[in-house]
């Protein structure tokens, strides 16, 4: 088993990193494997709405990592996405990936356990988590949770090192990831997924 964790932080060995590189060695304590992917830190097109990836399921944006991504999750079996916090959200060159990443293409994602994780210097947290995980509820992902809301805290390594609640916060959700995927695992044996209702409804209006 492998969880992919997305690394959205300009900065590739940050604090965000610092905190996934948390979460990672608990799952990894735990006998699963753990990828951390950076997102980069160049320009990331956003999402045109040209819905082409409908029938191909890859971006036809090739000049940034997005489709790479892509074959990773798909390929994977749990995800934790991290971010900085600017301005109170998650960072743009993030939700840029993200959405490209997801649109038309979540259904690749369904059933695999999924969190978000920030960090930031000191507010904006929570409303940053809650747009992160915006991307999972509309996905049926399961959302792993810890012992509080996923952040850390500090604009430099040393600082976040000095967060022991938010590091113990990574590592318990590292904890709870390896425990869903293997419970996932064992009933797999037993429980079929759930089955989507057909035809999907799609009212873009009330009437
Ligand atoms: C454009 C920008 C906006 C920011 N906005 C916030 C903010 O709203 N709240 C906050 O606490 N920190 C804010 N910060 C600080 C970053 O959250 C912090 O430097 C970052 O989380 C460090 O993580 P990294 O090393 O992974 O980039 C901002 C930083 C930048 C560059």
């Amino acid at each position: 088993m492998r969880v992919l964790l997305l690394n959205g932080s300009p900065r590739e060995k940050g604090c965000t990193y610092t905190a996934l590189a948390e979460v990672a060695k608990a799952i990894n304590d735990e006998g699963i494997e753990t990828t951390i992917f950076h997102i980069g830190n160049k320009a990331v097109q956003g999402c045109i709405d040209c819905r082409a990836c409908k029938d191909s399921l890859r971006c036809i944006f090739n000049d940034d990592h997005v489709n790479e991504a892509i074959t990773l999750l798909t390929k994977a079996d749990g995800l934790v996405v991290g971010s900085p916090v600017y301005f109170a959200g998650p960072c743009g060159a993030l939700c840029s990936f993200l959405d490209r990443m997801f649109y038309l293409k979540h259904h690749l994602y369904a059933y695999k356990p999924a969190a978000a994780v920030v960090n930031c210097r000191r507010g904006g947290a929570s409303s940053a988590f809650d747009r992160l995980n915006k991307y999972f509820t509309i996905a049926n992902m399961p959302v792993i949770s810890s012992q509080y809301w996923n952040s850390t805290h500090g604009t430099t390594v040393q600082e976040v090192l000095q967060d022991l609640e938010g590091l113990q916060t990574m590592r318990t959700l590292g904890r709870n990831m390896a425990w869903m995927l293997k419970g996932l695992t064992i009933a797999a044996e037993d429980i079929d997924l759930p089955r989507p209702e057909q035809p999907r409804q799609r009212t873009n209006f009330i009437r």
